[in-house]
């Protein structure tokens, strides 16, 4: 059933723009974005930490259509971790989505399958939505490694979470080749690792939870090539990096989800 799976279009904005840039991208998002293309997909922004307040401010001012995310976070509520944000202070801030391993912070800051599950297990306590991403290397996937690297990743990220909790989670396929290269997967290549995704949420959650779970598309996803990628089966919306930073090209992406009227 998969016309339950509304799509999710996810600006994950990375370290660029400050909290006064943030506030114009965000209300020019506002402008660019249809009435249509909101009822037909769910939109978040993920800014730096720095920016979240006045994003929140903007959008709760004007009622914007438009979803608070947050890049990361620690897996405590409190205490003595210095530099980190807890969840608990991300929800009080009106964020609903979290990106939980993103390649960047697996690669460049050495979190593994443990650290993110600790991550998407503090999202869900906070009552909001982890975004877990996943993703194989280039060295991975010209080994033919990719279905075998992204089944470790999801099944470690997601260990001991019950099926209603994965049901409603959101995976984001990301091949690591793809991030901010201007390469993306053929939307046949993304499309079939996502159906492996589903089919192993379906096999260890159960037939509702892979019918249920919103899985992504990341990776160089930009107005050229967003409709091909989102119009496959599996892929329920697309994280976007590059492309998020420019109003006009994030409502372009948002506008290439199939069905919206
Ligand atoms: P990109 O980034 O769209 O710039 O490739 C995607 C991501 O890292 O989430």
């Amino acid at each position: 059933m998969p016309e339950v799976r509304k799509p999710l279009i996810s600006g994950n904005w990375k370290m660029n723009h400050n909290h006064l840039e943030a506030i114009q991208v965000v209300q020019k998002l506002s402008y660019r974005l249809k009435a249509g293309d909101t009822a037909a997909a769910d939109v978040s922004v993920h800014p730096a930490f720095t920016a979240l307040r006045s994003v929140q401010t903007v959008i709760d001012a004007d009622e914007l259509p438009i979803l608070l995310g947050a890049q990361n976070c620690h897996w405590e509520t409190s205490g003595a971790f210095t530099g980190e944000v807890s969840p608990t202070m991300l929800a009080k801030l009106g964020v609903r989505y979290v990106i939980v391993g993103h390649s960047e912070r697996r690669q460049l800051m050495g979190e593994d399958d443990a650290t993110v599950n600790r991550k998407a297990r503090a999202v869900l306590a906070a009552a909001m939505t982890p975004i877990v991403c996943v993703g194989e290397t280039l060295e991975e996937r010209e080994a033919d490694r990719t279905d075998e690297v992204v089944t470790r990743q999801l099944t470690g990220s997601l260990d001991g979470l019950k099926a209603d909790q994965v049901g409603a989670l959101v995976v984001a396929y990301e091949p690591v080749w793809a991030i901010g290269t201007g390469r993306n997967a053929t939307p046949e290549d993304a499309q079939a690792v996502c159906a492996t995704l589903r089919g192993l949420v379906a096999g260890r959650w159960g037939e509702q939870a892979g019918a249920t779970v919103r899985i992504q598309y990341g990776g160089s996803v930009n107005p050229g090539n967003a409709a091909d990628i989102l119009a496959q089966r599996d892929i329920d919306g697309a994280l976007v990096g590059g492309a998020s930073l420019d109003p006009d090209q994030f409502a372009a992406v948002v506008a290439s989800v199939p069905g919206r009227r």
